[in-house]
């Protein structure tokens, strides 16, 4: 088998990409090791940038979601028995967030990949990347007990985080930068209207709690849990308890409860690859980095490589420069530490980070601080909605 562009992981940054390429004629392949049905099972964020929709539309799949997706131009951060909104809008100079649940986003860009003809290959077993860092890359992979090779020109490694592709990298080419966080965040959905039309993300003595939604009639909630708490210690009365004892009153009484359709416990990490390049492999989206979901980066921060992977290849291919190919790395990371940054500061601001009062007090300052200043709400404004990207020429 041979193509161009031998894409592994059919998560939203291969599968974005794989369309992208698609649109400008790069012929591609893509290699996951689930199957579509398992792919489309996982239930992740779902508030997009601007650039990230913009990107899904130019990659032609944009239609239902900007049918369903709803524009949101606030969101309220409530601390200390106050609500202050953020106006994302006005402080950004006009620029908002689409919420559309990424699994949508996935299933979108795989009947867009099925229109358009453009090949994946499920339930591949053992994806090996190889001969990256020579001229003459390919893909060792076995499916249904055989074994095949995918050759190709590059390789782009959207495998996530626990994916092949970083590691297959030789240690001393790769710089890691890591923290993990003592605790976790608890999500629920669940078959009722939000609690209010815009998120609420909830600074609270007991933890942080966020109120996020689907649609209309699907909301998505987040409470502070620890490490060792279990799925099974949370009944969805006790989530529900204690969701509302986070909120600010006057949402946790109007607060529909029901029961969960999906109850699951992610733990929060930040985490950096350095480069993104070796040689003839590109790792872009979750398999270069993980944020903590407080800033709702994660999905956007993939995206954005994506972006700029497709402008480097789209002038390697449409111009012959393979120079550029060498812009990848820095200029995706340049955008992705400010994000870490971003994500990290927002993760220190909203969680109860350990008994300490005196962290407590500082925490409460600062969103005092951030909250209390046009020049304050303008910079979480202007992080949230998305920094601007770099264009490459
Ligand atoms: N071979 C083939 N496919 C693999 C392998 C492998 N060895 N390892 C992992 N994969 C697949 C996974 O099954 C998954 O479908 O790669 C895909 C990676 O998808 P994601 O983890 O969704 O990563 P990405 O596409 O970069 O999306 C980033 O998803 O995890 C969220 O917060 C993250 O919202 C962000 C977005
Ligand atoms: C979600 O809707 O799942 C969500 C929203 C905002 C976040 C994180 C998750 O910051």
């Amino acid at each position: 088998m041979k193509t161009q562009v031998a894409i592994i992981g059919a998560g939203p940054s291969g599968l974005l990409l794989g369309q992208l390429l698609l649109r400008l004629g790069i012929p591609n392949v893509i290699l996951e090791a689930k199957s579509a049905a398992h792919v489309l099972g996982r239930i992740r964020a779902g508030v997009l940038e601007q650039g990230t929709a913009d990107l899904l539309r130019e990659a032609g799949a944009g239609e239902r979601m900007d049918r369903e997706g709803h524009v949101h131009e606030g969101i309220t951060l409530a601390f200390d028995g106050r609500q202050q909104r953020i106006d994302l809008k006005r402080l950004s100079g006009g620029k908002s967030m689409l919420v559309y649940g990424q699994t949508e986003v996935t299933r979108d860009l795989m009947a867009q990949r099925e229109a358009a003809g453009g090949m994946t290959i499920y339930e591949a077993q053992d994806v090996q990347p190889r001969g990256f860092l020579g001229d003459r890359p390919r893909i060792d992979f076995m499916r249904e007990g055989e074994h095949f090779t995918l050759e190709c020109v590059y390789i782009a490694g959207c495998d996530g985080f626990h994916g092949v592709c970083r590691q297959s990298v030789p240690a001393a080419a790769l710089r890691c930068f890591e923290r993990v966080y003592p605790f976790g965040w608890l999500g629920i959905l669940s078959r009722t209207p939000p609690a209010s039309p815009e998120l609420i993300y909830a600074n609270h003595e007991r933890g942080f709690a966020l109120c996020s939604m689907r649609s209309d009639m699907l909301s998505r909630y987040y409470v502070q849990c620890t490490l060792e708490d279990k799925v099974a210690d949370w009944s969805d009365e006790r989530f529900w308890e204690e969701l509302k004892r986070r909120l600010p009153p006057a949402v946790a009484t109007t607060l529909v409860t029901g029961p969960s359709i999906e109850k699951s416990i992610a733990p929060l990490r930040s985490f950096v690859a350095e480069p993104m390049k070796f040689g003839r492999l590109f790792l872009a989206g979750d398999a270069a980095h993980i944020v903590p979901p407080t800033g709702a980066k994660g999905l956007n921060l993939a995206a954005s490589d994506v972006r700029t992977l497709y402008q480097v290849l789209k002038i390697r291919y449409g111009q012959g420069r393979e120079d550029v190919l060498d812009r990848y790395s820095d200029t995706c990371l340049r955008r992705i530490w400010k994000a870490e940054r971003f994500s990290w500061w927002m993760t220190s601001l909203l969680h109860r980070l350990d008994d300490d009062p005196f962290s407590r007090r500082i925490q409460l300052a600062d969103l005092d601080y951030y909250t209390g200043s046009v020049a304050g709400r303008t910079t979480i404004a202007e992080n949230y909605v998305g920094l601007p990207y770099e264009e490459i020429t």
